[in-house]
């Protein structure tokens, strides 16, 4: 089933060194895409038992017989970030598809955040969830999209939550960044929209990775992907076929869009 449609193409896609991150990076090397993979530090990969480094990481990916190279470093930090592509462009080339991918409900201390409500978090948490989930989306396209507007082609996939979608409590703030991602992914698209680069974005549901798994309580019922029920929580593969699907030619008329991939969790209009 797998076509090389992403072939010649260079990927990067942030915090793949675990979780859907990974999955998705592997879903584009499959399809014949170039691959950056990307995560805070070398050993983040091992976090929730996942592989034991970025460096076991590449070598699986390159199963798949296209380039693959690893950067590491905090996507809120301009720097770090201008290192990243420096880095990329000189193993890689020129990158064509942009997954934003790093974020998620880890606050200062490295679980969730406790309390996690919208009147009693604490302003730690909330700059370390905006600099994860916001900033650092941002500044990651502040770098990697100039160059996809001059060449006059690219695809950016910025990935947000159901979560973004629905009034929530607990993960207040996490979800409120979410949706700013949903809506930066709009006005980014629109101020693209004469020079050839779609920004689109991904709202997964609650999806079985690892750090899912890890850091709340699952429940059983909806484990079990082979029931014909669609209640239930996603497989990481089930995200990155959305993802797949917006980095090629055949969503080449989709732009400043969101797919909810989440079963129908999130059945409502806009
Ligand atoms: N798993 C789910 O149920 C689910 C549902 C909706 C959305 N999401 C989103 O999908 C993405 C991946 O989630 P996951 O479940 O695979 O979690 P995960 O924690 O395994 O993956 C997130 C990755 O991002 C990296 N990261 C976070 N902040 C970073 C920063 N500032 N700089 C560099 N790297 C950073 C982490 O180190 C990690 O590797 C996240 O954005 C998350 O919010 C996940």
């Amino acid at each position: 089933m797998a076509t090389r449609e992403l072939d010649g193409l260079t990927a990067f896609v942030t915090g793949s060194g675990r979780g859907l991150g990974r999955v998705m990076a592997e879903r584009l090397a499959e399809l014949g895409a170039n691959v950056a993979i990307h995560d805070m530090d070398e050993t983040a990969p091992a976090k929730y038992g996942e592989f034991a480094n970025l460096a076991e990481v590449v070598e699986r990916l390159k199963r798949h017989g296209t380039k693959v190279t690893s950067v590491t470093g905090n996507i809120g930090d301009q720097k770090a970030v201008a290192e990243m592509k420096r880095k990329i462009e000189a193993d890689l080339g020129d990158v064509h598809v942009l997954v934003n991918c790093a974020g998620g409900d880890i606050g200062a201390k490295g679980g969730k955040p406790n309390p996690n409500n919208a009147l009693d978090i604490e302003l730690d948490d909330i700059r370390v969830l905006t600099e994860n989930n916001l900033i650092g989306t941002m500044l990651v396209c502040q770098a990697f999209v100039p160059p996809m507007k001059q060449r006059g082609g690219g695809s950016v996939i910025n990935i947000a939550s159901a979560a973004a979608h629905l009034g929530v409590s607990p993960e207040v703030v996490y979800s409120t960044l979410k949706a700013a991602v949903v809506h930066y992914t709009r006005c980014l698209a629109k101020e693209l929209i004469d020079d050839g680069v779609r920004v689109n974005a991904v709202s997964p549901g609650a999806t079985k990775t690892a750090r899912f798994q890890a850091t709340r309580v699952v429940d059983p019922n909806r484990m079990d992907s082979s029931k014909k029920s669609l209640n239930r929580y996603a497989e990481p593969e089930e995200i990155a076929e959305a993802v797949a699907f917006l980095a090629g030619p055949r969503a080449r008329f989709i732009n400043g869009q969101v797919i909810r991939v989440d079963g129908g969790f999130t059945i409502f209009p806009g």
